[in-house]
């Protein structure tokens, strides 16, 4: 970068011609003499604003990390002037109204402690470091790198996406801000959740979503000598895992299932056929927590990526990055030993990993929602048309006010259904919470449905571009259903809450 120099008003002026162009954004001197036939927007835009204050113009058609990625063009500042507009630092929380969970703007919470203040803090620190390597993945559609991976591994966050437990201390696990294994709470975990807001739906899944739902059959079900194998090298990044249960044939109704493993004579190996659908970072997992019917019926087995085993990536709506692949299996040689819980018992593991999954879906998308929010906020107050900002719209407040009121009241009920696992034994958590949790999960993905289509609606054509301003919102309105298919689906969930709470229905109670 060119060394920074002091400039009047007066001085920019006289640059304003198409081989020696400097403008103004907020105070800052750029020269677009080289830039001006390389701008994606053309040279009239900017030929238009040659040897003027550009800074409206600009932020009505860019967002502020275009200026962090081309800053080579800077060139100096205004002299005597102050920037107006701020720049958000790496780690730095936004000052948006609503913009973040209402604990982290100043207001007062039951559940944050110390440590998850510290926590999020640091969390948020790292993921802005690598939110352009990952954005980078998105837009390419590849595989998140080894490295990628890694990197993620070693700042302790693959475990922590897998929550609380005694595998932190068992596998010397180094949590974000230093925080003590036995202090490690759902809480934190529902922080690292929400601070995912790289806006890259499709490398989350690939790079966490697959880990984070098959992970712990290996932990809480798998023998010491699978878990000793495989968890310390998946915590470090260094092999990828995914849960693969749906089949072309079942999904909802998992029950039905037909990948069929059989015993060898000698009982040393199970032998796998069937084909699985849809598998989360399956195209380039090297283990698959694999539901499969043996002679005592459902069960999980750990399959390593082996002769006769072979992905495929499906064309989604997602980005390639997220890895989703159909997956065959051709007479696949598994030990025993890869057993996950009892032969016969695999339907248990499977309602386990439910209960877990479908939270952090919850946590992930109320981020979701807020983000589009302040996404809304922030250009309805920047965008004019007929020479007012969108903001000064009835129409336009009146989305926003749904859009707020329905990520306010859905973020409440997670943070108290989070409490109550905090709270609550394993058991507890299994008999009292499947309901609540199924039915907030349905609530979620309605209220992203609305967010979105609002959102979409604010934002006008730029919704529907994967680049530039609208983009984070182009991917909300392109993933949001994914959320409200798997893990259980909408109806699913709906059906669920409402039989579990009839099962708790008083036997004498009347009109
Ligand atoms: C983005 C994405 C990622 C996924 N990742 C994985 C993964 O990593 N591993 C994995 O194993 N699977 C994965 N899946 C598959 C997912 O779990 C299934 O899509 C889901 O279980 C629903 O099954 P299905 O798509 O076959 O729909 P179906 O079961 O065929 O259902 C179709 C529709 O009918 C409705 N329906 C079904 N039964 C009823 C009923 N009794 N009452 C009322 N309505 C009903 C459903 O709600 C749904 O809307 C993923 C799916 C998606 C979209
Ligand atoms: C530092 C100065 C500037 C840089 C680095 C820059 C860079 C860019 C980039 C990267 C894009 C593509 C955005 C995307 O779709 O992702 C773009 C688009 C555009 N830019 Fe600039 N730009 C600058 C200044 C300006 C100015 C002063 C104007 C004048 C109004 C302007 C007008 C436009 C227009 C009209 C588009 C197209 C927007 C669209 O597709 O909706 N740019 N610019």
């Amino acid at each position: 970068m060119p060394q920074l120099k002091s400039f009047t008003r007066e001085e920019v002026k006289r640059h304003a011609n198409e081989d020696d162009l400097w403008i103004i954004i907020d105070t800052e001197v750029y020269d677009m003499s080289r830039f001006v036939d390389m701008h994606p927007g053309g040279a009239f835009p900017i030929l238009e604003y040659a040897g003027k204050d550009a800074t409206e113009a600009f932020y009505g058609l860019h967002r502020q990390e275009v200026l962090t990625k081309y800053n080579r063009y800077k060139i100096g500042t205004i002299e005597g002037e102050k920037p107006k507009i701020e720049f958000r630092q790496p780690g730095a929380l936004s000052k948006v109204p609503y913009a973040e969970p209402n604990a982290w703007q100043g207001f007062k919470s039951p559940y944050f402690k110390e440590s998850h203040y510290k926590f999020r803090t640091a969390v948020r620190v790292i993921m802005d470091g690598l939110a352009e390597e990952a954005r980078e993945f998105e837009v390419s559609g590849e595989r998140p790198s080894d490295e990628f991976q890694q990197k993620m591994g070693s700042h302790g966050l693959l475990a922590a996406n897998i929550g609380p437990g005694k595998f932190l201390k068992e596998f010397n696990i180094q949590l974000p801000g230093g925080i003590a294994p036995e202090e490690y709470d759902y809480f934190h975990e529902m922080i690292v959740h929400q601070e995912a807001r790289w806006g890259t739906r499709g490398l989350d899944d690939g790079l966490i979503g697959g880990m984070t739902i098959s992970l712990p059959t290996v932990l809480n079900f798998g023998r010491p000598a699978l878990k000793q194998k495989i968890v310390p090298e998946v915590l470090a990044g260094r092999k990828r895992i995914a849960l693969a249960i749906t089949e072309p044939y079942v999904g909802s109704d998992v029950a039905n299932l037909k990948t069929t493993a059989k015993l060898t004579p000698d009982g040393k190996h199970y032998i796998v056929n069937g084909v699985k659908k849809w598998i989360t970072t399956g195209h380039w997992a090297d283990y698959f927590s694999t539901a499969v019917r043996t002679e005592k019926g459902i069960s999980m087995l750990l399959i390593e990526r082996s002769e006769g085993l072979e992905t495929k990536p499906i064309k989604t709506s997602y980005s390639p990055s997220a890895g989703t692949a159909y997956i065959t299996y051709e007479n696949v040689k598994v030990p025993v030993e890869n057993l996950l819980g009892k032969e016969g018992g695999g339907f248990q593991v499977i309602m386990s990993n439910f209960n877990h999954e479908r939270w952090v879906m919850l946590a992930g998308a109320t981020m979701g929602g807020r983000l589009a929010v302040e996404e809304c906020f922030k250009w309805a107050m920047q965008r004019k048309v007929f020479n007012k900002r969108l903001i000064d719209q009835p129409v336009i407040r009146n989305k926003l006010a749904k859009m707020i009121a329905s990520v306010e009241s859905v973020h409440s009920w997670v943070e108290n259904l989070t409490y109550q696992m905090c709270n609550m034994t394993y058991m507890e958590q299994a008999l009292k919470l499947a309901g609540p949790l199924a039915l907030c999960k349905y609530q979620t993905t309605r209220m992203l449905h609305d967010v979105s289509d609002d959102a979409c609606q604010i934002f006008g054509g730029r919704a529907i571009t994967k680049t530039g301003m609208g983009r984070n919102i182009e991917t909300l309105q392109r993933t949001y259903k994914f959320t409200s298919i798997l893990g259980g689906s909408e109806e699913i969930m709906a059906d669920l809450g409402v039989r579990q709470a009839m099962k708790n229905f008083p036997k004498d109670a009347r009109l």
